[in-house]
């Protein structure tokens, strides 16, 4: 984009990578199903070689989401587990990570029962204090990898007091920014040094299409994940790319009514009589309230809820109409999840326990539907407990 100001957040969602096709002039980026590139001559070609290196509908999605997140370039990959593995394969076995330690359940896994066996280290510990953090660095710690708000408990974690930690100890820290979406909160601008998202969620923002993405601060990060795309081969294909980048189109519009619906779902839970607990960044009473304020544009969508037993989530995700019952969020629909049963099943009763997630919590990700109708389901159902 040509302009002596840089453009605002919704103008780059719509036209960052985005620009007309210069063959046609089509306002939507072409998708490019093709594997390979015919070349003019030995090493002559137009950029494209083979699609596994590049193809020129991810390139549009990459520009996009950079644009997005301010950063220099982006890697987009098969999912948002594929984003968390390249990070993780761009250490070496002897390394050690820091974590927080109430990541989504599926980071765990893949640390705890993949890249173990390869020699990295991982410890979770509660980021919400960044001077845990600086307890757990050791000799070998290469990085910081933490989510804030958290899945499902949405705690914080100071960005900017935590990247000046790990910049002392010339440490990279990496957020999964996934929750908050680029709209609410930019990881880069507070010093994080690479920001994964899992784009099924917000980014797409219609449950189309899986998709992740790691946005790189600097080239050389960019280089190796390049270079990890290439030779591990975890890319996303031209179709989903597109979904990604006709979804993002309405990422600013979609995140104001997200934020204006997920205000007033939780405190209309905050004020009924059959929820014990509500944890959201917004409610006044939540402990990391002013940070959130500091941190964050707006508070999103996201709102976890105590419901008090096994037996009352059940019930009351059993009678549910508007809200689906499922795994996900970040949807334009109202999806609404048990995490002990779902999402954080892999982290065994014991796992859940040290963190807090008990069998009564229910997770809601509070879609852009008139609120009133949300309002009257979520009523019903909690009565039927
Ligand atoms: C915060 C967060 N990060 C990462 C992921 C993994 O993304 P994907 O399901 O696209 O692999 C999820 C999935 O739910 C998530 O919620």
């Amino acid at each position: 984009m040509k302009h002596a100001r840089k453009p605002g957040f919704a103008t780059r969602a719509i036209h960052a990578g985005q620009e007309p096709d210069p063959l046609t002039g089509a306002v939507s980026v072409p998708i490019y199903p093709t594997s390979t590139y015919v070349q003019q001559g030995i090493g002559e070609h137009k950029g494209y070689e083979y699609s596994r290196v590049t193809n020129p509908t991810r390139t549009r999605l990459e520009e996009n989401l950079a644009s997005l997140e301010g950063g220099v370039t982006s890697r987009v990959f098969g999912s948002g587990m594929a984003a968390i593995n390249a990070i993780a394969s761009m250490l070496k076995a002897g390394d050690h990570v820091v974590c927080g330690n109430d990541l989504y359940g599926g980071t765990p896994r893949l640390f705890n029962n993949v890249w173990v066996n390869f020699g990295l280290e991982f410890s979770y510990i509660d980021t919400t204090d960044p001077r845990n953090v600086e307890r757990a660095i050791r000799r070998n710690t290469r990085l910081v990898y933490i989510e804030t708000p958290t899945n499902p408990l949405m705690a914080l974690s100071d960005i900017a007091a935590i990247a000046a930690i790990c910049h002392k100890k010339k440490l990279e820290l990496v957020v999964d920014n996934t929750f908050m979406s680029p709209y609410f909160q930019q990881p880069i601008a507070l010093g994080a040094d690479m920001v994964i998202h899992s784009t099924t969620k917000f980014l797409n923002g219609h449950s189309d299409g899986l998709g992740g993405v790691v946005v790189c601060s600097k080239p050389e990060q960019a280089e190796k994940l390049a270079f990890l795309q290439k030779a591990a081969g975890a890319i996303l294909s031209p179709f989903e790319c597109w979904l990604i980048l006709r979804g993002v189109k309405t990422l600013a519009a979609r995140m104001q009514i997200h934020d204006r619906n997920g205000r007033i779902v939780a405190d209309f839970l905050a004020s009924h009589k059959r929820v014990k607990k509500v944890f959201y960044p917004g409610l006044k009473d939540h402990p990391q309230h002013e940070l959130a304020q500091r941190q964050m544009s707006g508070f999103g969508s996201m709102i976890t809820f105590e419901t008090g037993s096994l037996k009352n989530a059940n019930k009351m995700l059993k009678a549910v109409r508007i809200c689906s019952l499922g795994e996900s969020l970040g949807g334009v629909e109202t999806l609404i999840s048990h995490p002990a049963t779902m999402t954080h099943a892999a982290l065994g009763e014991k796992g859940r326990k040290e963190i807090g997630i008990t069998d009564g919590l229910v997770r809601i990700s509070v879609g852009i539907e008139d609120v009133d109708d949300l309002l009257e389901d979520l009523d019903q159902a909690l009565n039927a407990i």
